[in-house]
């Protein structure tokens, strides 16, 4: 076994971890050495209410297994609310060298039940909150010229679930989110990389059957939240799949494509004609940046 990953002396925020996966990561990565601020707002799973027992019960047992934390009951959602829990880590510790951005909400509903409230709330908490403390948290690790930001997506963004528009929406904005923070972010040693987590909690527990809670548990999350934390972790820009004892890459692959050989040829049909080379995936590239899809797809110019 190598050597213990820990986190000694690192300052980690993570959101909404008075419950289920982020409480997961905080106690580990206290258990670990971070000193954690712990947020969560408290609520309900559709985003309405607040209780300061959530956060509270998690530092406590934190600090109970001699762990070091201290509590935050700001909303993600706003930039205020943001700025307060990042001040909560710099109050209390000095600094911030991790963030995960875990807090999340859902409405479930079918997908014309959707009003125009829901798409903007759930968008708040998952898009917005994201981007709100990042974006705080980003000169303080620019300056250090360390740190880690986890983004928590999900396959209800990446693939889509017929109803999930707000969620699968937001969630999919955090992908490109971290996107741009991962290159924004790796000049300075700041790394930023996405989860597509599996689990059961109270998220999940309509859709997750009850006989696997314990096969799915949100213990099977936090130790790649650990890693993509620590120092060891040179990994950025990526994204993981992550469930059950299971850890995979996942990208956003592009296909070599078909390219018509002058304007005149290129149309739809020739487009309907040339199907099976646009979709034909075999020797697929994984561009990481604009540029580089940009020089993929358009390739020289043409004289
Ligand atoms: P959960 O409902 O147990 O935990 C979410 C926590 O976020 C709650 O404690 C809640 O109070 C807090 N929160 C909500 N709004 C907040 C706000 N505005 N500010 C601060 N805290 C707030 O759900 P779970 O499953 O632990 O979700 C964690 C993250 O993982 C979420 O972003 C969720 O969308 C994501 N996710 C979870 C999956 C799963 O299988 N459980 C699948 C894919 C993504």
């Amino acid at each position: 076994m190598s050597k213990e990953i820990r986190l000694d002396n690192r300052v980690a925020i993570i959101t909404g971890a008075g419950a289920g996966l982020g409480r997961s990561h905080a106690l580990l990565m206290a258990a670990r050495g971070a000193r954690v601020v712990v947020n969560d707002l408290g609520g309900r799973l559709d985003g309405t209410g607040a209780n300061q027992s959530a956060a509270d019960g998690v530092v406590a047992e934190i600090r109970a297994a001699g762990g070091e934390a201290v509590a935050n009951y700001d909303t993600v959602a706003t930039p205020e609310g943001a700025q307060s829990i990042l001040n909560t880590a710099l109050d209390a510790y000095g600094t911030v060298d991790i963030v995960v951005n875990n807090a999340g909400i859902i409405r479930y509903k079918r997908l014309l039940e959707h009003t125009p409230e829901d798409f903007a709330v759930t968008l708040a908490v998952h898009l917005n909150g994201s981007y709100y403390l990042s974006m705080a948290a980003f000169p303080i690790m620019k300056e250090k010229r360390y740190g880690r930001l986890v983004f928590t997506s999900s396959s209800g963004g990446m693939r889509g679930s017929a109803d999930g528009v707000a969620y699968g929406a937001a969630k999919a904005g955090v992908v490109g989110l971290a996107n741009v923070m991962a290159l924004a972010g790796a000049p300075y040693g700041v790394y930023s990389n996405v989860i597509l987590p599996n689990a059961y909690t109270r998220m999940t527990e309509m859709v997750v059957a009850e006989r696997n809670r314990e096969k799915v548990s949100a213990e099977f999350i936090s130790p790649l939240v650990l890693y993509l934390c620590s120092e060891q972790c040179q990994l950025n820009h990526e994204m993981f799949a992550v469930g059950g004892g299971t850890v995979a890459r996942t990208i956003l692959a592009l296909a070599p494509g078909w390219r018509a050989g002058s304007r005149a040829e290129f149309n739809a049909e020739a487009i309907h004609a040339h199907l099976d080379e646009i979709m034909n995936m075999t020797n697929y590239s994984n561009p990481q940046t604009t540029e580089e899809e940009t020089r993929l797809v358009v390739g020289r110019r043409r004289g």
